[in-house]
Formats: structure tokens, C-alpha cells, sequence
């Protein structure tokens, strides 16, 4: 099954939409497989971050990435990848549709509330940057 790496920036977290965003993709019908809140640094940032190097922009999001706790989180399904960023919406909020998380708490580029995989193997990359194997769980739903 795909799976996707997540994370309520710390926009999203100050302004507690940790419950609101887990909800939206939950009721979507996704399974959580992994969660945690958690400080991010310097070197985590700039590796997660890695093919923004050298923009003009980098430093700004290295230093909002860092500002406080990040929800992380991996979630499981069918075709989640593009499912989740259809729901997240477009990067830039004043563009994203109403209904999507960005349209509906974004306020600007930078602070856009989530982020989410953009491809199989940057879902495969940033999963592994920030879960070990242990932290993940597999499980059937039951009810
Ligand atoms: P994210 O999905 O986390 O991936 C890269 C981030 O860079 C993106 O969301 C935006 O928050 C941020 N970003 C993209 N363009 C700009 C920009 N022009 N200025 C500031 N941040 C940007």
C-alpha cells in the first residue's frame, strides 16, 4: 500500500489545526501508520528541504521550519500520494481552492500550514528522514 509523509508546519501547530488536519484525512479514509511532534533542526531542515538549496527563499524556510514543533506523520493508501496533496492544495493559499487545508488556513507561501510528498520517492526519501522503521506501524482496520 502507498504511503506519504505529512507534516502540520508550525503555523499549523500554534495555531492548533493538528486535530482539525489529522481529522480531514482520516475521514478521507487514509490509515495512520506513524505520528509525532517534534523540534526539527538545522541539519534535519536543510536535508529535508534539500532540493531548495541555493533559492532565494531557502534560509527564510529553514528558519520557519525551525521556529517550533512540526506534527510529522506517515499515512497509508490508495493512491494517498496525489490524493493528499489534492487536499492540502496549491503551495501558495491565495491560490488554493476553498475546501483544501491551504485554502481553507493558509496565509501565505511560506506559512502554508502543511506539507506533504510530492512523488513515490520523495515520499520514500522524507519518510526514512524522519521515522525509523520501528515507528511505523502496520495494521488492518478491524471496524
Ligand atoms: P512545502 O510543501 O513545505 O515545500 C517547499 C516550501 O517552500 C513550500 O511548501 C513553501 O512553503 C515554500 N516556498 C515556496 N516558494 C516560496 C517562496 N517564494 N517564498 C517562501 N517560501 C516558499
Amino acid at each position: 500500500m502507498e504511503r506519504t509523509f505529512l507534516m502540520v508546519k508550525p503555523d499549523g501547530v500554534q495555531r492548533s489545526l493538528i486535530g482539525e488536519i489529522v481529522s480531514r484525512f482520516e475521514k478521507k479514509g487514509f490509515t495512520l501508520v506513524g505520528a509525532k511532534l517534534m523540534q526539527i533542526d538545522s541539519t534535519l531542515a536543510e536535508k529535508h528541504y534539500q532540493e531548495h538549496i541555493g533559492k532565494p527563499f531557502f534560509q527564510e524556510l529553514v528558519d520557519f521550519i525551525t521556529s517550533g514543533p512540526v506534527f510529522a506523520m506517515v499515512w497509508e493508501g490508495k493512491n494517498v500520494i496525489s490524493v493528499a496533496r489534492n487536499m492540502m492544495g496549491k503551495t501558495n493559499p491565495a491560490e488554493a481552492q476553498t475546501g483544501t487545508v491551504r485554502g481553507d488556513y493558509g496565509l501565505s507561501v511560506g506559512m502554508n500550514i502543511i506539507h506533504g510528498s510530492d512523488s513515490p520517492e520523495s515520499a520514500a526519501r522524507e519518510i526514512k528522514l524522519f521515522f525509523t522503521e520501528e515507528e511505523l506501524l502496520t495494521y488492518d482496520k478491524v471496524i
